[in-house]
């Protein structure tokens, strides 16, 4: 069981340097920081940072045009733990190699990578976060 533990513990070249992945997850919170939910709303809402909404609906009733290309994100919080949403942000290709998710927090091994946005992840670790402590309210 340890060996096997040992094997699925990988590092992965990140934004603000290396971050382990154990199992499906991400156990530590990014460079330590400590996520605020109401920031979370906001950045997972907000049309420039984190454009969820573009692919997910959530309970975020004052947007009227949600997306339906992805799973409703009502329920998040009761499906994953911190870590696995940790994961699922940071790079959701470690889970599924065909998502059509951003990886939220890579800049490695990108395509088609804007100008301004080189070397720069999508969202920095401390917005990353912020989501995450949304999401984990979000239990049914
Ligand atoms: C370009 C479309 C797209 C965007 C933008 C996007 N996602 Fe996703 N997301 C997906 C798809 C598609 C899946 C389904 C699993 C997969 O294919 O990886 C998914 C899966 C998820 C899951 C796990 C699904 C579940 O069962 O709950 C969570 C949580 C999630 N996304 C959160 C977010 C958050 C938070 C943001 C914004 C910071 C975001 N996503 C932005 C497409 C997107």
């Amino acid at each position: 069981m340890k060996l096997l533990l040992a094997a699925a513990v990988l590092a992965l070249p990140l934004a603000g340097g290396a971050v382990s992945v154990v199992g499906d997850g991400i156990p530590a919170a990014l460079e330590g920081k400590t996520g605020d939910a109401a920031r979370g709303r906001a950045i997972a809402a907000s049309r420039s940072q984190g454009l969820c909404l573009l692919c997910h609906s959530g309970p975020v009733p004052e947007e009227r045009f949600q997306g339906n290309l992805a799973p409703d994100l009502a329920g998040a919080g009761a499906r994953w733990s911190a870590a696995q949403l940790r994961l699922r942000l940071v790079n959701p290709q470690h889970v599924n190699p065909d998502s059509l998710m951003p990886p939220y927090y890579r800049t490695d091994g990108l395509v088609r990578v804007g100008n301004n946005w080189q070397g720069r992840p999508l969202l920095d670790a401390q917005q990353i976060e912020d989501v995450i402590a949304w999401l984990l309210t979000l239990k049914q």
